[in-house]
């Protein structure tokens, strides 16, 4: 799943004296951003309101990502920090607990509070619906390390999204329905971090959807680290694919929108590609990560597919909904990639045309089998690839918002501007549409007509 920092929108901070305070900061995926939620909505069930200023916190958690290297590293340059504001409040009446969650926190577990004494709790991904009970345990000098696979399902025990909490969230959410994965990419973390592939059930997703949709959401994003390998228990008590779980999601009152990221080319199945024609409420945007275009390198990367079955799949896709936006993940420098294997992704990029993506230099994750391979490749050749390929797909994610002057698209209006004249909107293939705040306010869905495009937004000028 894609990632950068993350952030997620607050309550605001007036009027908590009386409770307890806590911070959360959000590195890494969606994902990350939805437990964010979620553990906020846990902890408000025992007093504490979230605020968006560290030093005032009475508890400071870090959600922390583990995906490449410098993203792990961050964590302890943060931790480090805080230390200092935790040392200053030592022997106040107000002491500062502080959290490790996430990825880190579960690849790392008790070796963080051995690198960062300062820290009180380390908890999993698989236990924050424990998040309260832990906490009550926490004493200073008595740190709790919580990283087990719990044997119930955290879900059932998360509270649902409360009605207040979601209004003041906007009118986009995201829900995850399925976590981990089994599809142990050789240079990826997730199926160690996140653990095997686990779907939540249609009927436990839909009401999730209905609570959120009653509070004013009018998009949904759904979550997964391997979205599209969903295969919860439907209605009828039959497993389930992801195209049917988004037909009954379509019925959702209020529901105007639907998403879902990240997808594996080998789970594209046949439902899915239906949904993509038959639905009108699933958006145009598809994100299914290719990472490499030299078979030698999808091999040795255990992608299970080869570039040509990438393309043909593409092409299945484009067949179903011919304007479909795509976007992609890659990977550049994975180990033994030559000069000429790394032609083939660029290639393979020539060949699809994408709307938009993400990319990164391999990063040595130790535990994975690539950390394992001979021949890594040089760092500078790294950087002078990613590079080339950053141009590339820069290039083309111009062309494609340059594709949109003059015409006209309905936009979801998602938040206020920097300028406070002007809506931030997205079209339905992922773009930020700027437009005059006069055109409607947050939540409509609005008709404008491009005047401007840019390499990150669209603009609708004089409208
Ligand atoms: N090094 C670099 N990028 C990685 N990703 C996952 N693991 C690594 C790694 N070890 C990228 C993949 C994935 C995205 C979420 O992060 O492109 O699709
Ligand atoms: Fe990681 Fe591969 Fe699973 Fe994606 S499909 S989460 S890259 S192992």
């Amino acid at each position: 799943m894609p990632e950068g920092i993350a952030t997620t929108t607050i309550l605001p901070d007036n009027q908590l004296s009386n409770q307890k305070k806590v911070y959360i900061k959000t590195y890494g995926c969606q994902m990350n951003v939805y437990d964010s939620i979620r553990m906020s909505d846990a902890l408000a069930k025992v007093g504490y309101s979230e605020i968006s200023d560290l030093a005032d916190a009475d508890l400071i958690l870090i959600n922390t990502c583990h995906i490449r290297e410098k993203a792990a590293e961050k964590v302890y340059s943060e931790l480090g920090r805080i230390r200092k504001l935790k040392n200053a409040r030592k022997d106040t009446d107000r002491p500062l607990t502080l959290g490790v969650t996430g990825c880190v926190a579960q690849a790392e577990g008790i070796e963080i509070i051995k690198r960062e004494p300062a820290v009180d709790l380390v908890v999993g991904p698989q236990t924050y619906h424990r998040l309260p009970e832990i906490l009550a345990k926490t004493a200073p000098g008595k740190p709790v390390v919580e990283t087990e696979y719990a044997v119930e399902d955290k879900f059932d025990h998360l509270p649902l999204p409360e009605k207040k909490r979601t209004i003041s969230r906007g009118v986009t959410a995201f829900l995850t329905v399925q976590e981990g994965c089994d599809k142990f990419c050789t240079f990826c973390v997730v199926p160690y971090t996140r653990g095997s592939e686990v779907s939540r059930s249609a009927r436990q997703i839909i009401t999730e959807a209905r609570n959120l949709c009653d509070a004013g959401v009018r998009e949904i994003t759904l979550l997964g680290q391997n979205v599209n390998a969903w295969h919860g228990e439907g209605l009828d008590g039959k497993s389930w694919g992801l195209g049917q779980l988004l037909g009954e999601l379509s019925k959702v009152n209020g529901l105007v929108r639907l998403r879902y990221i990240t997808s594996h080319p080998r789970d594209m199945d046949e439902a899915l590609i239906d949904a993509h024609r038959n639905l009108d409420i699933l958006m145009p945007y598809l994100h299914l990560p290719v990472q490499a275009g030299s078979d030698k390198i999808l091999k040795a990367m255990n992608r299970q597919h080869t570039a040509q079955e990438y393309i043909e799949l593409i092409d299945t896709v484009k067949r179903a909904r011919p304007d479909i936006a795509l976007s992609g993940d890659f990977i550049v420098g994975f180990p033994g990639e030559t000069e000429e294997d790394f032609s083939a992704t660029l290639k393979l990029i020539e060949r699809i045309k994408y709307a938009q993506a993400y990319s990164f230099k391999y990063s040595m994750r130790p535990g994975t089998p690539g950390a394992e391979l001979e021949n890594q490749v040089p760092e500078d050749i790294k950087s002078e690839r990613l590079a080339r390929l950053q141009a590339l797909l820069n290039e083309q994610q111009l062309q494609f918002n340059e594709s949109f002057i003059g015409k006209s698209m309905d936009i979801l209006l998602e938040k206020p501007g920097r300028d406070p004249k002007q809506l931030i909107g997205r079209s339905p293939w992922l773009q930020s549409v700027i437009v005059d705040a006069s055109v409607g306010k947050i939540g409509d869905i609005v008709n404008v007509t491009i005047t401007e495009a840019g390499p990150n937004s669209l603009k609708v000028v004089g409208a």
